[in-house]
């Protein structure tokens, strides 16, 4: 019997490691955009065409033990990779400048999420192009996958792999399901007993500088509140006569903005999500009072 160790380990589960990133990723893109909301942007339309076919192709080639598996895999994990990682940029550094790669639909720079303030859709894609990558490269010098007479196609590992994902989204869908449906209840009280949002009289817009609230909002809230602020169809609702914008304290307006609505918040009443800062966590508490002053003001 041959010595065990965990360079062996590595070598012949590379390919699955592979195999359950790809299946993650997959999976993951789909519950943000179908479950949570988020509107995927071009460049992660192009991550998505690469990264899927990779769910299909690693379990085949695990199947017919394919030893040419990982050549097939690497031109898309590398270019998957570079595009997320100039996705990622794009939206964390101004390397590239303003982006120009998403001109129509949603802008490639919105943070749907910003875990800890560095993980966000992009970098999640990139690691998972990553550890792709890296695994293909191992199973590459491992010979892996080889061709054995002896053995079977091994079904049961490449089914319980993907099994175990499936399973972990349906558990986390289900989960979503029954925490939207307990909040919604919460709702479902008499008009009279809910608390108003607006609490606090309007504050002046005093001296804000009304054109920086302008170009700010242009630059980060038109996009789905529409140029004009009354709103685009499937995107953002009107903000003109928002009682949020109008009728709450500034305080009050910019935590609401900072917090976002997610698509299971009861408040939600469009079916939409509105990402945290609008998906410009870089915004200052003094830029989005100059957007709220200009909204105001219109
Ligand atoms: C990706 C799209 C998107 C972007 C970008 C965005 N919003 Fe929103 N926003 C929404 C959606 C969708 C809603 C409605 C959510 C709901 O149903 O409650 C909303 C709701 C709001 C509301 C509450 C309106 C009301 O009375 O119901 C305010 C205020 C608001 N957004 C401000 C902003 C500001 C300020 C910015 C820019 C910094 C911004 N939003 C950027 C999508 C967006």
């Amino acid at each position: 019997m041959r010595d065990f160790s965990i360079g062996d380990l590595l070598n012949r589960s590379s390919l699955y490691i592979a195999l359950i990133t790809a299946w993650v990723a997959m999976l993951g893109s789909l519950y943000f955009s179908n479950v949570l909301g988020y509107l995927p942007c071009d460049l992660c339309w192009y991550q998505r065409i690469l990264m899927y076919p990779l769910a299909g192709m690693i379990a085949i080639g695990i199947l017919r033990r394919d030893s040419n598996l990982p050549y097939y895999v690497l031109p898309f994990s590398l270019l998957g990779q570079g595009i997320s990682t100039y996705h990622y940029l794009l939206e964390k550094t101004q390397l590239f400048g303003p982006p120009t790669a998403c001109l129509t639909g949603v802008p490639c720079t919105i943070a749907w999420i910003n875990w800890w303030g560095f993980i966000t859709i992009p970098f999640l894609a990139m690691s998972g192009f990553f550890i792709i990558t890296v695994m293909s490269l191992i199973a590459i010098t491992a010979g892996e996958p080889h061709y054995d007479e002896r053995r079977g196609m091994p079904w049961v590992q490449v089914a319980l792999s993907i099994g175990l994902v499936v399973f972990t989204f349906a558990a986390m869908v289900e989960q979503h399901r029954q925490t939207t449906a307990a909040t919604l209840s919460l709702v479902e009280r008499p008009a009279g007993e809910q608390t108003p949002l607006s609490t606090q009289p309007q504050v002046a817009a005093g001296n804000a500088n009304l054109a920086t609230g302008a170009r700010l909002y242009a630059e980060a809230c038109a996009v789905c509140h529409g140029p004009d602020a009354r709103g685009l169809q499937h995107l953002g609702n009107s903000l003109v006569d928002s009682p949020i914008v109008h009728d709450l304290s500034d305080e009050e307006a910019i935590a609401f903005i900072r917090a976002g609505v997610a698509i299971n918040d009861p408040r939600n009443s469009t079916g939409l999500v509105m990402p945290p800062s609008g998906g410009r966590p870089d915004l200052r508490d003094d830029q989005l009072r100059a957007i709220l002053a200009y909204l105001r003001d219109k």
